[in-house]
């Protein structure tokens, strides 16, 4: 196992002001793309093919687009048909609202630009190219209502989709009464593109925060946020949706594919001095579940989870709830 930390080399009183590395002394650095005035928490990154271009969802119930430095973030989407920006622009994390939507979960479809969003309140969803008011595609399957659709993500080759309602009794504002009675009501599902239909692939999941397809559409991995794992389910052969505990680790939440079968997952480990503490990691893991790689986040998220770890152009990029920019390590 690889492990990388960047704690150790630097000031610690520099970079928590400014969370940057002098690139010309190391090899490695960090650095932000600040999300703009009063937007904080974005949850996940969908990028586009080769202009480095990507998509999140905020607090505020705004999906921004990233349009590179000099343009910088725009107001791209949003799913809450009946949102007033005036009301819920800025709006913090703590005062999630149904009014104005919490995009979640999203993924693009390279071939047809459609982007796949989950949204908290309103279910799954697909916006177009040219931006706006989210379709809503599914609120409920095998009539049970989706409380928290949450990961998504896309098989590219088929544009199949497979996404998560994290639990079917919680909503995303009552995550802590979710986490003290241990929820385990989570599903994985599939929206079948040509088909236009939703089916419940598996039940029973404790908190499913992320979820990633293989290149061949053979299985998906999900993590459980609560039961601090990630699943491997089959999709075909002689036993579908046969399951096995691949990986384990602290509050797992959103999976990005990062090359040929191998995945980045965003979750936590234990701090090394204290024995309570959580620190945020990007762990990059093969399809058996070993760990190629950790990268160690403490330094500039302090013990604040992290959401995403994706790979783009050989930079990571990292989405926070409990931040106003995007990472962008450099490895
Ligand atoms: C949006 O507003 C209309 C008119 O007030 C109301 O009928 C509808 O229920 C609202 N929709 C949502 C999702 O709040
Ligand atoms: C949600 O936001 C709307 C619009 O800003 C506001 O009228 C309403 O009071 C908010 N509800 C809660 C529970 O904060
Ligand atoms: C899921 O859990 C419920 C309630 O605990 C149980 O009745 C059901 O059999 C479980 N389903 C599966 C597929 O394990
Ligand atoms: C939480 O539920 C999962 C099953 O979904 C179980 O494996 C785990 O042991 C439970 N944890 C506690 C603390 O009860």
């Amino acid at each position: 196992m690889r492990t990388k930390t960047i704690t150790a080399l630097l000031v610690s009183t520099f970079v928590l002001q400014s969370c940057f590395l002098p690139t010309d002394v190391l090899a490695i650095s960090f650095s932000k793309i600040q999300l703009p005035k009063n937007a904080i928490g974005p949850e996940a990154l969908a990028f586009e093919l080769g202009t480095g271009q990507f998509f999140t969802g905020i607090s505020d119930g705004r999906i921004l687009k990233y349009q590179g430095p000099t343009i910088g973030f725009v107001d791209f989407g949003f799913v809450a048909p009946n949102r007033s920006k005036s009301m819920c622009d800025g709006m913090h994390f703590a005062n999630t609202n149904q009014t104005c939507g919490r995009p979640v979960g999203m993924a693009l479809h390279h071939q047809t630009k459609m982007l796949y969003v989950c949204d908290a309140f309103f279910g799954f969803g697909v916006l177009g190219p040219e931006g706006g008011l989210v379709t809503i595609l599914s609120t409920m399957a095998d009539g049970e209502p989706y409380h928290f659709c949450d990961g998504v993500d896309v098989h590219q080759p088929t544009g199949n989709v497979y996404f998560t309602d994290a639990s079917a009794i919680y909503d995303i504002r009552e995550f802590k009464t979710a986490a003290s009675v241990n929820d385990s009501t989570g599903r994985l599902l599939k929206y079948d593109v040509e088909k236009k239909q939703v089916t419940v692939l598996f039940r029973n999941l404790s908190f499913p925060g992320g979820v990633a397809v293989d290149e061949e559409e053979e299985f998906v991995l999900v993590s459980e946020f609560l039961g601090n794992r990630i699943r491997k389910i089959q999709l075909r052969g002689r036993k579908p949706f046969e399951s096995d505990i691949i990986n384990t680790q602290p509050f797992p939440d959103n999976i990005r594919k990062a090359g040929l079968d191998e995945f980045w997952i965003a979750e936590a480990r234990k701090d090394g001095g204290t024995q309570s503490n959580l620190v945020p990691v990007g762990a990059r893991i093969d399809a058996s579940g070993n760990v190629i790689e950790t990268v160690h986040l403490e330094e500039c998220y302090g013990n604040k989870l992290v959401s995403e770890v994706g790979e783009f152009d050989r930079k990571l990029y990292i989405a926070s709830l409990f931040v106003d920019f995007i990472g962008v390590y450099e490895h």
